[in-house]
């Protein structure tokens, strides 16, 4: 039987990426404390300024909501209609578990129909703009950020907030990292700052596993919309999940270390304009090829010493 690090109590959720198990009740307290921390490492807010929660009444944004109310800060919520209803009634569905988590905790929510607002709602933009080959995702993304920030902006929030988790900010970095988008690498971060309009934006969940994240909202009782978007189906970003999914099970960790280590390397400046860096500044006496090595390049240095041995 797992126990947990804190009391010694049977364990109810076991993180093998952290080498922990939790309780229950330590388990509702560490991801709070996790994500106040993460909030000050990545300077994302202060106790003072006003928080707008993009909610898409899934596990993830109606956590993070929770969270941000449990630790003291002002977080009002923003819902985007965006008109999809396949088989399950994503949106209509979606938006009853966010107005039914608003009004539980009594937290003010705007609600956004993108429909009502420009008269056509995403699937019909899409057909009509014939983009994305078919699916709508590429005008959903593109109508979601414009919408929220719009409504940051509009309404006098400081910082927009969403719920992007670990696995979907590796499956972004990995699609990325796989054609070297250098532009997309340098802009990905848990915190944007505000620019030219754009508001201030963070994601304070951007460290915790899916599967974290799905245990908080269940353990704390809230109610989300089980289904992912019908549009997602077969889409790249949940193969290169699936992906990092098989490489996490194989060595446990795999994922986190991925998205740190670039954080890293991305502070460092891996990313950053390119510089004017000395590689080589010698020729190697024996060979004549560049090397930084004042006399003989590797290979041959190498080769020396083999034939120095015989
Ligand atoms: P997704 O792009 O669906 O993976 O969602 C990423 C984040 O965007 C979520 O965690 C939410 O914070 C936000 N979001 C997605 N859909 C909506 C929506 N319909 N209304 C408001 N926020 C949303
Ligand atoms: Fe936008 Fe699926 S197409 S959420
Ligand atoms: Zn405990
Ligand atoms: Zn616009």
């Amino acid at each position: 039987m797992m126990k947990c690090k804190k009391c010694g109590i049977k364990a109810s959720v076991n993180m093998r990426h952290h080498k922990m198990a939790l309780c229950k009740e330590h388990y509702l307290e560490w991801i709070p404390e996790q994500t106040e921390r993460f909030i000050k490492k990545y300077e994302m807010f202060k106790r003072e300024e006003k928080i707008l929660v993009a909610v898409s009444g899934g596990k993830d944004s109606l956590s993070l909501w929770d969270i941000l109310i449990r630790l003291g800060y002002q977080a009002d919520g923003v819902y985007l209609g965006l008109g999809i209803d396949g088989g399950v009634e994503y949106s209509h569905e979606s938006q009853k578990l966010t107005e039914q988590f608003a009004q539980q905790r009594n937290l003010k929510l705007h609600i956004v129909d993108v429909e009502k607002e420009y008269g056509q709602s995403i699937p019909m933009l899409a057909e009509k703009t014939h983009r994305g080959y078919g699916k709508p995702c590429s005008v959903c993304g593109l109508a979601k950020r414009h919408e929220m920030n719009r409504i940051a902006r509009d309404l006098g929030y400081d910082v927009l907030a969403t719920g992007h988790n670990l696995d979907d900010e590796a499956a972004v970095l990995f699609g990325n990292t796989l054609s070297w988008e250098g532009t997309y690498l340098q802009r990905q971060s848990p915190v944007l700052a505000e620019s030219n309009g754009l508001a201030r934006k963070v994601k304070p969940l951007c460290r915790f596993y899916e599967r974290d994240m799905a245990a908080y909202a269940m353990l704390s009782g809230i109610e989300y919309i089980y289904e992912e978007c019908p549009f997602s189906v077969g889409s790249t970003s949940i193969y290169y999940k699936e992906m990092l999914n098989q490489l996490e099970n194989q060595r446990p960790g795999a994922k986190l270390t991925f998205y740190l280590r670039f954080l890293e390397a991305k502070n460092s400046g891996l990313f950053a304009q390119p510089i004017a860096v000395e590689f080589a500044t010698h020729l190697c006496q024996k060979c004549g090829q560049p090397t930084s090595a004042p006399d003989l390049c590797s290979f041959c240095r190498m080769i020396e010493k083999v034939s120095l041995e015989n």
